[in-house]
């Protein structure tokens, strides 16, 4: 996923307090801090939500683009992380190779899990629930072509999926008719009923995992790629020492009472301290 060189050659040369810092348009990125916790428990992390931006999966190419290396760019030259990790598909198949272009800090992203879900499916129908940006794009053509060429993708663009799990971290209710909405739009394809397994395309989308699982049924397998992305990070952070020295902070690109009410759920993630970027 990125080209550093060895690994065992850094180790030495890296800050214990520097962060690994994760970046997502709201609180998606989330589920992969999650995964990340788990294998890399000592990690400080500073993770960067740019709500203000939010949501990405409604803006062009090109506005996601400029924004997504503008902010990664101030990010990473005021914050000095160790690694960068573009949690969010929408900000990865669009603009992951631009931005580790011009970076010199090792990045991984995020993308589509067309690869496990194509050995996973039986009936060989598979859904895919992204961003309407992220389900255009030629990166996931590309990864159907090269994983599931002899299987049948179905893809979805759910916007209001990524507002309802925005909603859900805030404590706010949401109405289930949005999951069950998501659900029949994938069932109503030619193919939908046949599917077995759905890739969650967006990071937002693990957050309301369960919601979705009430809506399509028992027999129906989620899949995403958060498992994999952790285990790619600590194998480029292999042999570093890590230094935790305060809580771990979560940036916000806009403050207000929306910032606020996520207070508890930033919290449950071991995100102890709220800043504004
Ligand atoms: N969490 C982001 C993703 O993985 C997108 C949410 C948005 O539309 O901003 O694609």
């Amino acid at each position: 996923m990125t080209g550093t060189g060895t690994v065992a050659n850094q180790a030495a040369t890296v800050d214990p307090g520097a962060p690994l810092l994760l970046f997502d348009s709201g609180v998606g990125g989330l589920s992969v801090l999650r995964k990340v916790r788990a294998v890399l428990p000592e990690a400080p992390v500073i993770y960067v939500a740019d709500n203000a931006g939010l949501p990405y999966g409604a803006k062009t190419e090109a506005q996601i683009a400029a924004r997504v290396s503008g902010l990664l760019g101030r990010l990473t030259e005021r914050l000095a992380p160790r690694l960068v990790c573009i949690a969010c598909n929408t900000a990865s198949t669009i603009a992951l190779a631009s931005v580790r272009e011009v970076l010199e800090v090792p990045i991984v992203g995020t993308v589509p899990a067309i690869k496990p879900a194509a050995a996973l499916t039986r009936t060989g129908v598979i859904g895919l629930l992204g961003t309407e940006a992220t389900i255009r794009q030629a990166y996931v053509d590309r990864l159907e072509a090269e994983f599931a060429a002899d299987k049948h993708l179905l893809r979805h663009g759910a916007p209001e999926l990524v507002a309802a799990a925005e909603a859900k971290l805030r404590g706010e209710r949401v109405d289930p008719a949005v999951y069950a909405r998501a659900a029949a739009a994938l069932r109503a394809m030619p193919g939908g009923d046949r599917i077995d397994t759905v890739v969650l395309a967006c990071t937002h989308f693990p957050l309301v995992e369960d919601e979705l699982r009430e809506a399509f049924g028992p027999e129906v397998r989620f899949v995403d790629g958060s498992d994999g992305i952790a285990r790619r990070i600590a194998h480029l952070t292999q042999g570093q020492a890590w230094r935790r020295t305060e809580p771990d902070l979560a940036l916000f690109t806009r403050g207000g009472e929306d910032v606020d009410r996520l207070g508890p759920a930033l919290a449950a993630h071991g995100l102890g301290r709220i800043g504004i970027f």
